[in-house]
């Protein structure tokens, strides 16, 4: 990181040109109160706003999740960039070109040979499916699952030929290098140390991040074959698996209002070609928060189609668990029949499908349902097992309306007076607000919260770190006070790491221009302490003597470092005490 030296003029030109509220209006809804604008997060699961975006100093910050910082750190953090990278972003995004060098893009470079690589493999399987000679084994798979030439065409489907070296010789016709290839886990490493083909007569599902790049693949053996139904690609440089969702490129295109998310790519697949363009599936791992997060940009709905069986059902019980986190709405697919979407339109058309579509239950109708399918209903045993589970189930509802509602339906249903239901669903809700709070309060107060991943030295000194972050907020605001502040105290008198490191490239910002702004620093720290940088300088805000305060700091800081030199001295007579006594034992002997 420390070859990067863009000059300050750059930096603050970017900075002028991308416009904090501009750049993050584009991801979010931003609200203006007062000075500040509010939106929900786009980093993590939220209802209520707390992304707070600051225009006058150029930065943000999310009260939730604490990701935090300037505009580049937003851009690194929104589309998963390194810091050279989201400039650049930046750059273009407003017409400006990159200096010609004194900055290190080698992440940068080895990132887009990863995508060059993964495009010609998507290249190279779909001409072997297409070639007769080569591709035939698949292609048949394909047509024999009933796909298009169009749909093939659209998904950039292919052919994973037999044989260990394949793709690899391609990519070396190319001029790509054995290790880029393996990086980007195309290829594995061999016993030799070369690069072998890592899929080998497969057929290819390219995985298509929003951008357009190719990120990664699954590939699916052909029936009759060993081994796993799929091989996926693993996390690289250019691919997380849990942040990317299957078809994700063009579902967020149509115009539907709900996102159909699948259990698997050929149902993905089916649904796409039955004219369902806004189906999308995850990628070989369960369901995560992130990509909920993902889903909740283009979407106000979720409907969850897994497959009927066990496994099915756990997995949609799951998915409606992290939904719920999100603002979404869900609803979830019942499919007859032990069927999953794609066999489903195949016996019996689109048109049943999307009936089925429309009738898809809600997250409580769903839960209510199959707890109702584990008990014999026509038997007063079973009616009276449901019914304590159903009314579990709705005291877990935080909407009294919803549980108003259902309990209505369940005492017409089962023949149960509706007070009594009302009157138990409102007991067990009230005895579960109870131990909510109590966790809550106990996560508050736990010290797996309390602990301090960016500056771990702080829960040790509180007292110093809060003085240190005081002096480094009022300096940001008002960087008039630097010249005393600095001649007054050296950046060893910081007792923590993190606030010592922060001071210093303040002292440095600062010595070259007579403004502060955090894009002048944030090369130098990562995402995640930028968060923290933006939560210290907001922190000044609130005085009204910034000098006396700074001095008042400044004091108590010193005044802590002379509390650590005594404790010092004072171990340094423990040693000695502890050597003395060790000599009275030996005497004693
Ligand atoms: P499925 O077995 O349902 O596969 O697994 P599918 O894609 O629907 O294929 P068909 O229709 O049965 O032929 C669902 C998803 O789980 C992941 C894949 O993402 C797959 O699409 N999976 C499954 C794996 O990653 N590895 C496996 O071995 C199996
Ligand atoms: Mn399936």
């Amino acid at each position: 990181m420390s070859v990067i030296r863009l000059s300050d003029e750059f930096l603050s030109e970017i900075r002028y040109r991308n416009r904090i509220e501009d750049v993050i209006s584009s991801y979010v809804n931003l609200k203006r109160t007062g000075n500040t604008m509010k939106g929900l997060c786009p980093f993590h699961n939220e209802k209520t706003p707390s992304f707070t975006v600051y225009p006058e100093n150029g930065s943000y910050y999310c009260f939730g999740c604490q990701n935090g910082g300037d505009v580049i750190t937003f851009i690194r953090n929104a589309e998963n960039l390194d810091y050279i990278e989201a400039v650049k972003y930046l750059a273009d995004r407003s017409g400006m070109s990159m200096p010609e060098s004194g900055y290190d893009d080698s992440a940068e470079k080895m990132r887009k040979t990863l995508l060059e690589i993964n495009r010609e493999t998507a290249r190279f399987y779909h001409s072997c499916l297409i070639d007769p000679k080569i591709g035939k084994r698949g292609l048949d798979y394909f047509y024999q699952r009933q796909l298009t030439p169009t749909t093939i065409k659209k998904f950039g489907l292919g052919f994973a030929p037999d044989g260990f070296y394949n793709l690899v010789n391609h990519l070396k016709s190319l001029g790509y290098k054995e290790n880029d290839m393996i990086l980007a886990n195309v290829a594995g490493r061999g016993k030799n140390g070369g690069a072998y083909d890592r899929f080998r007569g497969k057929v290819m599902f390219p995985i298509i991040d929003l951008r357009g790049n190719v990120v990664g693949f699954g590939g699916r053996k052909l029936p009759g074959d060993e081994g796993a139904k799929y091989i996926n690609t693993s996390d690289t440089p250019v691919y997380k698996k849990t942040k990317n969702m299957y078809a994700m490129n063009l579902a967020k295109n149509s115009k539907s209002e709900s996102i159909i998310l699948c259990e698997g790519y050929m149902d993905v697949i089916a649904l796409h070609q039955a004219g369902f363009t806004n189906a999308v599936a995850a990628l070989g791992t369960a369901f995560t928060e992130d990509q909920a997060t993902l889903i909740s940009k283009y979407a106000k709905e979720v409907i969850i189609t897994m497959d009927s069986d066990e496994a099915g059902q756990k997995a949609s019980k799951r998915a409606i668990d992290i939904v719920n986190k999100t603002g979404l709405k869900i609803r979830v697919l019942q499919i007859e029949g032990g069927k999953d979407p794609d066999e489903y339109i195949k016996t019996y058309g689109a048109e049943r499908f999307k009936l089925l579509l429309e009738g898809a239950k809600n997250d409580i109708e769903f839960n209510l349902f199959s707890a109702k399918a584990k008990y014999d209903t026509d038997t007063d045993a079973g009616r009276l097992q449901y019914l304590n589970d159903a009314v579990e189930i709705l005291a877990g509802v935080n909407n009294e309306i919803a549980q108003n509602i259902y309990a209505g339906r369940l005492s017409d249903e089962l023949s149960v007076d509706k007070q009594v239901l009302t009157n138990r669903i409102k007991a067990l809700y009230k005895k579960r607000a109870g131990a909510r709070q109590k966790e809550q309060l106990r996560e508050m107060t736990s010290p797996t919260v309390r602990r301090d991943d960016i500056n771990p030295e702080a829960v040790r000194h509180k007292r110093a770190a809060a003085a240190e972050e005081i002096i480094i907020s009022i300096l940001m605001l008002n960087p008039e006070l630097c010249t005393t502040a600095f001649e007054q105290l050296s950046e060893e008198e910081f007792i923590t790491s993190f606030n010592r490191r922060l001071y210093k490239a303040l002292k440095t910002a600062l010595s070259t221009s007579k403004a502060f702004d955090i894009t002048m620093i944030s090369s130098e720290f990562s995402p995640a302490e930028m968060g923290r940088i933006v939560l210290i300088q907001n922190k000044a805000t609130v005085y009204k003597d910034s000098r006396r305060e700074l001095n008042d700091c400044i004091a108590v800081l010193k005044e802590e470092n002379n509390k650590l030199q005594k404790i010092d001295s004072s171990n340094m007579d423990n040693d000695e005490f502890a050597k003395a006594m060790q000599k009275i034992a030996k005497n004693k002997k």
